[in-house]
């Protein structure tokens, strides 16, 4: 797992910082920060994976569509990731996952609820193009799956998911974990040596096992001028059975239209749901703000309804306009992504600013 400091700059001095300034292997997002597409960008440092995948299908010319779907699917996949069946629980100790698909057209699928399957966004993307539907949950969606030759995998909790989930039973508290995004490395007993503050830069295990997120969104713009986007979860550690996030919901977790951009969140989802939170960030994209301004605009309402309680926990956006321009914003700090195109086709993460 990679480790990344980041320098803490005052917002108010981040105009000084411009794109160029690099701080080990991340950079302060720039304002604004436009790119040659081809382009994929995805949520957190592990965004790197899910691009690697993402990027050899666009640089062929391939549809962001396509381009999306593989970029979740290898965070679906990736061991040191933490969506997909190797994920922590719900509270009753099943795995449960969300994800979601969209192209710029208004296509879209989404699963809900969904059990035992490997590639919940490549079941999203069979019910956009083979159902009249939009959503599908649970038995139904797992239902679908296995009649659509997704194989039923035996439900097993990862040796790792296991170890935590009797850990939080012994205390067995129902109060889910708001904060999983933004833990905090005083927590940590064996901090990176450079870590201060909450400023560690997520993915980063835990030494209690936990991921500090659980959620990996996807946005690309192909090179024939289209987007497209996706969002993959395990949604919240130990939540209720049954509970369902932002991640399957079009407008909430996710959003895309080719007339203005594309929009992905990480986070609580309850407060992106709250708000419309993708939706919002591509209307106001459309109104003529720019990817960051835009997903700061959403945090902002989500932050008005209740300061104290955000300032516990964690919610970021990503956005993609249909220009090639890239933004985020979030709640705390920590919330990093990472842009791939022909100029960074390693793909290179940027740490969005945030409200507190
Ligand atoms: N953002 C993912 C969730 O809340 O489930």
């Amino acid at each position: 797992m990679e480790r990344r400091k980041f320098l803490q700059i005052p917002i108010a001095a981040v105009p000084a910082f411009l794109a160029s300034r690099v701080f080990g292997q991340a950079t302060l997002s720039p304002l604004p920060l436009k790119v040659k597409f081809p382009v994929v960008v995805s949520t957190w440092d592990s965004g790197i994976t899910a691009n690697n995948a993402a990027w050899p299908l666009l640089e062929k010319k391939g549809t962001a569509l396509d381009a999306v779907e593989a970029a979740g699917r290898a965070s679906e996949e990736e061991p040191s990731c933490c969506v997909g069946l190797r994920a922590w629980p719900d509270r009753d100790g099943r795995v449960t996952l969300d994800a979601s698909i969209m192209d710029g057209d208004g296509g879209c699928g989404s699963v809900s609820f969904l059990e035992r399957i490997k590639h919940p966004v490549s079941v999203a993307r069979k019910v956009m193009e083979t159902t009249p539907h939009v959503l599908l949950s649970g038995e139904g969606a797992q239902m679908f799956a296995v009649a659509n030759g997704f194989p039923l995998e035996d439900g097993k909790l990862s040796p790792d998911a296991e170890k935590e989930w009797k850990k939080w039973l012994e205390k067995s508290q129902y109060k889910p974990v708001i904060n999983i995004e933004n833990r905090n490395v005083s927590e940590l007993k064996n901090p990176p040596a450079n870590a201060g503050g909450s400023d560690i830069a997520p993915p980063y295990r835990f030494d209690d096992g936990s991921f500090n997120h659980d959620t990996m969104a996807t946005a690309a713009l192909d090179s024939s001028g289209k987007l497209a986007g996706m969002v993959t979860t395990s949604g919240m550690a130990f939540k209720m059975r049954g509970r369902v996030g932002d991640s399957p919901i079009i407008g909430a977790g996710m959003f895309v239209d080719n007339e203005a951009g594309a929009a992905v969140s990480s986070g609580v989802g309850e407060e992106v749901i709250r708000i419309c939170g993708t939706h919002t960030v591509v209307e106001q994209m459309r109104a003529g703000r720019s990817p960051e301004q835009a997903c700061r605009e959403a945090v902002r309402r989500i932050v008005k309804r209740d300061a104290a309680k955000a300032k516990q926990m964690q919610v970021g956006f990503l956005a993609l306009s249909i220009k090639g321009e890239i933004g985020a914003f979030a709640i705390q700090k920590g919330f990093t992504y990472a842009v791939t195109n022909s100029e960074w086709p390693k793909g290179k993460v940027f740490e969005a600013k945030s409200y507190f």
